[in-house]
């Protein structure tokens, strides 16, 4: 260690210089010196406190599997770069993806394709023809209940006043209160009936968003600068249980947040407080827990999460997106719900979608906060930019008023005892799923519900089954449900339309079990080990990831999806 034996001799240097007898020179060596001892000991402390944070957090066994996994990672990663194999990965990536682009772009003799405007603009009838070919278009049946999510109510009446609504306000714009005082007035009280339902103190406010992502990553960043200006928080954490929404990792990417993820094990499926509280540390910004997560529909332990965050004076963010208008209504439709909002005084706040069972239109969503304190935070102020004072609350600048105006009327059209009705029969219609798994001869041995599901979204796994095959022959039957990772499993998001077929549902799960059920004795009697019949897609996709130690040909493939979604 130069550092430390240099450090008497400079101390020695001091005195003498003290005792007057040293020259300007040696002075400036000295000084040199020190600066450089000071800087060295500066950074044997940042490390040695990065080091105990990281031993504390995740102990001795599970720091040693942190590096493992990212030995592992690293290695694969460059496997999959060694000339070779790289052109081989390649191939296969642009096959795939060219197979993805067959089935989602259409192409063929039949199919016109409007690649730059019409040079004489069409008239009404043809664009209204051409708008009903694409509505028409060939796709998985959510007017049928075929999906899960996606499409929250799909009630014609309602959906027809929304379009009314829609009709009333097209131009109109909130960030001109003056000119759409209406649409202010709309918004505002959005936010209040919101507010009422999550035991929201006196201070309570919240903004309006355009969607659960946009309000996850206005509480992230409202968090982050209040950590910032409060506690001078540069290098921020936050913690995160492994099933929290994606959009907290997106927060974490576009705000340069250092994110700590904590396991959600069988049989709870919640994370442990006693994990998350080992984590925390002077850069931590916030705590996050769900109700319910979007994989399991499990709600964590939002309790003892408000205990710790109020021990530790440390932001909780409850994301009760998916949860939205069910949570607050689970006691009132007769079901077993457990304290997750305001009620508890850990929780700062709160994301509720009303574009999911709040049934508004897709783009809107809101995120309550306990006070002011904290909703300051995410607006955007500009005092000085020559196109005049600018304020904005979230991310847009202009946004849709009419959007709005379908919010706020499918808000008073419900009312208290319409959300009270589905949650009613949304959640007794997972409960039915749930008993048919647990219950049914043909599907309790091959099938497990995940944890204790209590809102709308079940999820199960196989232990005896490849889950991706069901899901690929419940595909074929023209359901669309999802699939899960770590481990594999599938959920249903049961909505409306859903509830309406949930005996066809089940009948078809009971099929599908036994025929994949039929086809793995069969592949197994003929000694068949692993080349069975050809895989589906969810198969080939997550068996395939599923196993990989470094992910990036899934990375590349996604990206191809994502490039697919913009060819004509
Ligand atoms: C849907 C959902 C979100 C937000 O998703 P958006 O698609 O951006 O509205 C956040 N959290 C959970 C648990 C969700 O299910
Ligand atoms: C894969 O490995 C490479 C290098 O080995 C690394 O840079 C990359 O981040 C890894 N990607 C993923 C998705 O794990
Ligand atoms: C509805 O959506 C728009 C944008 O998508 C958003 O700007 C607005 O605040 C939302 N309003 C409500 C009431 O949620």
């Amino acid at each position: 260690m130069p550092g430390s034996s240099r450090l008497p001799v400079s101390l020695r240097d001091t005195f003498n210089a003290r005792a007057g007898s040293v020259k300007s020179g040696q002075l400036a060596a000295l000084n040199v010196d020190l600066v450089r001892n000071i800087i060295f000991i500066l950074f044997v402390l940042r490390w040695t406190r990065k080091l105990f944070y990281q031993l504390k957090g995740r102990g001795l066994i599970g720091s040693s599997v942190d590096i493992y996994t990212y030995v592992r990672r690293t290695l694969y990663g460059l496997f999959l770069r060694a000339p070779g194999v790289r052109t081989k990965v390649q191939t296969q990536v642009a096959e795939s993806i060219l197979k993805l682009e067959r089935k989602l772009v259409p192409s063929g003799p039949g199919i016109t394709r409007i690649t730059s405007l019409p040079a004489q603009g069409w008239t009404e009838d043809e664009v209204r023809a051409k708008l009903d070919e694409l509505a028409q278009m060939e796709h998985t049946r959510w007017e049928d209940g075929r999906v899960s999510g996606a499409v929250y109510h799909g009630g014609d009446d309602l959906m027809r006043l929304q379009t009314e609504a829609f009709g009333k306000f097209t131009v109109s714009n909130p960030i001109h209160p003056d000119v759409f005082p209406g649409v202010r007035k709309m918004e505002a009280e959005v936010v209040a009936m919101v507010l009422s339902l999550f035991n929201a103190p006196e201070s309570a406010v919240g903004v309006t968003t355009s969607g659960g992502t946009e309000s996850i990553l206005m509480a992230v960043l409202s968090a982050r600068n209040k950590a910032y200006a409060e506690r001078g928080v540069t290098s921020p954490e936050m913690i995160l249980p492994e099933t929290a929404h994606t959009a907290f990792r997106k927060a974490g990417e576009y705000f340069k947040i250092k994110i700590h993820l904590v396991a959600c094990n069988a049989p709870s499926y919640k994370p442990a407080t006693s994990s998350i509280s080992r984590l925390i540390n002077p850069n931590t910004i916030l705590l996050v827990g769900s109700a319910p997560n979007f994989p399991h529909g499990i709600i964590d332990d939002i309790t003892s999460l408000s205990r710790l965050a109020h021990k530790k004076k440390l932001p909780l963010h409850v994301d009760c997106c998916l949860g939205s208008f069910i949570m607050p209504m689970l006691s009132a439709a007769g079901f077993d719900s457990e304290p997750f909002d305001f009620a508890l005084k850990g929780v700062t706040s709160i994301s509720v979608d009303t574009h999911k069972y709040g049934f508004a239109p897709k783009g809107n969503s809101t995120v309550l906060y306990r006070s002011d304190e904290y909703r300051k935070y995410q607006y955007f102020i500009a005092p000085d930019w020559p196109g005049g004072v600018y304020a904005s609350p979230s991310i847009a600048g202009s946004r849709p008023g009419a959007l709005i105006a379908g919010c706020w009327a499918s808000l008073v059209k419900q009312g208290t005892n319409g959300y009270i009705d589905a949650a009613h029969k949304i959640v007794g219609g997972m409960k039915k799923i749930e008993a048919a798994i647990r219950t049914h001869p043909s599907l309790s041995s091959d099938l497990k519900v995940v944890g204790k599901p209590l809102v709308s979204v079940i999820a199960f796994l196989s232990p005896t089954l490849d889950i991706y095959d069901i899901a690929d022959a419940m595909n074929d039957k023209g359901w669309h449900l999802n699939a899960l990772q770590s481990p594999p499993a599938i959920h249903i998001a049961v909505t409306l339309p859903i509830v309406a077929v949930v005996d066809k549902l089940v009948e078809d799960m009971v099929e599908v079990v036994e025929d994949v059920k039929e086809k793995e004795r069969a592949r197994i009697a003929q000694g068949g080990s692993g080349k069975g019949a050809a895989k589906g897609d969810t198969a080939a996709l997550y068996g395939v990831a599923g196993s990989l130690p470094n992910k990036s040909v899934v990375v590349d493939l996604a990206k191809g999806f994502l490039d697919t979604l913009y060819k004509v």
